[in-house]
């Protein structure tokens, strides 16, 4: 190959068009060089159509304008099709390159001799496919004019070398094109990212309100419920003071009337003592059945804001409680043993663990045994994990029906009324150990096999 040629190859290979994926920058460059290599006058970049049956002039570079204008054209209506051609399709085909020395007379370029070749005054041809991925996908073809010419070999491969770079000119395209696809794709999925984020964030938000919104409802509802009941299980004692109260009054006028009318017997008197004394004893008993509801109903919405905050030893509260309890239980015949993990500091409310602690053990204490059946014991368990503590409060006794388990926290849910039980002691519990402690709290209880609360619950409180 000639040093010009090897120049012109050297600097398109090297050059940025053929990798860039400029189509157009490439054919302008490519046939440019054909030009200059072969010193011919016109050279074309045809594109083959999928089915492989046309072709289209997709750039022309002219020399015949003259060196003022600029020989190369983009838009053309130059086509060909294998039905107007079909010798010169064939020829393609088959060939490696179509060189017609002499145009109009070679027998795959014949077709074109009238009306393309004589009137542009070209007499020799050669053709080199454009390769793709292997496939053809075009042809580069230098049109020579004047006389005739015999196309060297080295004519042929310096073509087919200018073809072969433009066929790696359009794989660099279609990268460029897949490439701005997938930037495209891209920015729209990040683009639908966004929105769908945007759209999410907003559920979340109506939900975070909703959920807000139920709580608050919950509250009031539970609020309610605490009330409606506090007024039920007072109404009852009012009801039977009421009722003994105006009973004695009644009686008292009566006594009044007869001793006034001189009408009232020894006896009629001391009877009406004995009544007297039997209503207000009714009365004075209700009354403190009321005051005691009262104050467990106290309990639950005032101890809360009454504890006040301080560092103390886990074990050292709970020892003492049981200390306090000790003779209630001892009458009850029952047994307590504490085991805890020495030294486990808590920075909370001691006043509402001791009260926790008391329920749980007067609970198990009231309901695990029957009444006057000794030998019962509990076990009272706590321990540390990390920046939480446990506490575990273990009878063997009776246990719980699943439907006393299920209401056991509900305020005034008690299998004891007619032993004096309130209800209120593990809705108290629960609300201590939630909203003051910051823990939870879970009871496993199977009917006679026995009870078990355990309480956690972080050993510094939050707020
Ligand atoms: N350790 C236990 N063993 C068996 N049953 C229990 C135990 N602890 C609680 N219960 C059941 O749970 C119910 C509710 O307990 P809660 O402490 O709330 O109320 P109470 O003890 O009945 O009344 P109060 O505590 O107000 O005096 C009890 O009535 C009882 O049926
Ligand atoms: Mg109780």
């Amino acid at each position: 190959m000639s040093g010009k040629r090897e120049r012109l190859l050297l600097a398109l290979t090297v050059s940025a068009l053929i990798d860039e994926g400029d189509e157009a920058g490439a054919a302008r460059a490519i046939t440019e060089a054909a030009l200059d290599g072969l010193g011919v006058e016109r050279c074309g970049v045809w594109r083959m159509a999928d089915d492989g049956r046309s072709m289209r002039c997709t750039h022309l570079c002219d020399r015949a304008a003259g060196p003022d204008a600029d020989p190369h054209r983009d838009t053309l209506d130059l086509a060909l099709s294998a039905d107007a051609f079909p010798r010169y399709f064939a020829a393609l085909a088959r060939e490696r390159a179509i060189v017609a020395d002499d145009a109009p007379r070679h027998p795959a370029t014949a077709e074109f001799a009238h009306g393309y070749l004589d009137g542009l005054g070209i007499t020799s041809l050669l053709d080199c496919p454009i390769r793709q991925h292997g496939r053809m996908v075009g042809i580069l073809c230098a049109e020579h004019r004047g006389p005739p010419r015999t196309w060297t070999a080295a004519d042929v491969t310096f073509l087919a070398s200018l073809a072969d770079l433009f066929g790696r000119a359009l794989t660099a395209a279609e990268r460029r094109d897949y490439r701005q696809r997938l930037e495209a794709l891209n920015a729209a999925l990040e683009e639908r990212v966004a929105e769908r984020t945007a759209e999410l964030r907003a559920a979340l938000d109506y939900l975070d309100k909703a959920r807000h919104h139920l709580v608050e409802r919950e509250k009031l509802a539970a609020l309610g419920q605490l009330v409606a009941g506090v007024a039920h299980e007072i109404n009852t004692p009012v009801g039977v003071i009421v009722t003994a109260t105006s009973h004695c009054q009644g009686l008292l006028g009566e006594l009044r009337t007869a001793q006034a009318a001189g009408t009232l017997s020894r006896s009629r008197f001391e009877d009406a003592l004995a009544e007297l004394d039997d209503g207000l004893a009714m009365a004075l008993r209700n009354a403190e059945r009321a005051a005691t509801l009262v104050e467990s109903f106290k309990r639950t919405a005032a101890d809360q804001t009454h504890d006040v905050r301080s560092r103390f030893d886990l074990g050292q509260v709970l020892a003492d409680v049981l200390a306090a309890l000790q003779p209630l239980l001892r009458r009850r015949g029952v047994r307590t043993e504490l085991s805890v993990t020495p030294g486990i500091a808590c920075d909370s409310y001691a006043g509402s663990l001791a009260q926790v602690l008391t329920n749980l053990v007067m609970n198990a204490a009231v309901h695990a045994w029957p009444e006057g059946a000794a030998g019962g014991a509990i076990a009272i368990r706590a321990g540390q994990e990390g920046p939480r503590a446990w506490l575990r409060v273990e009878d063997d006794g009776a246990g719980m029906a699943p439907e006393v388990l299920r209401k056991a926290f509900e305020p005034f849910f008690t299998t004891a009324r007619t032993r004096g039980g309130t209800g209120l002691g593990l809705s108290i519990v629960r609300t201590l150990v939630e909203q003051t402690l910051g823990g939870e709290i879970r009871i496993d209880s199977t009917p006679g096999g026995g009870c078990r609360v355990e309480v956690r619950f972080p050993r510094r409180a939050p707020g």
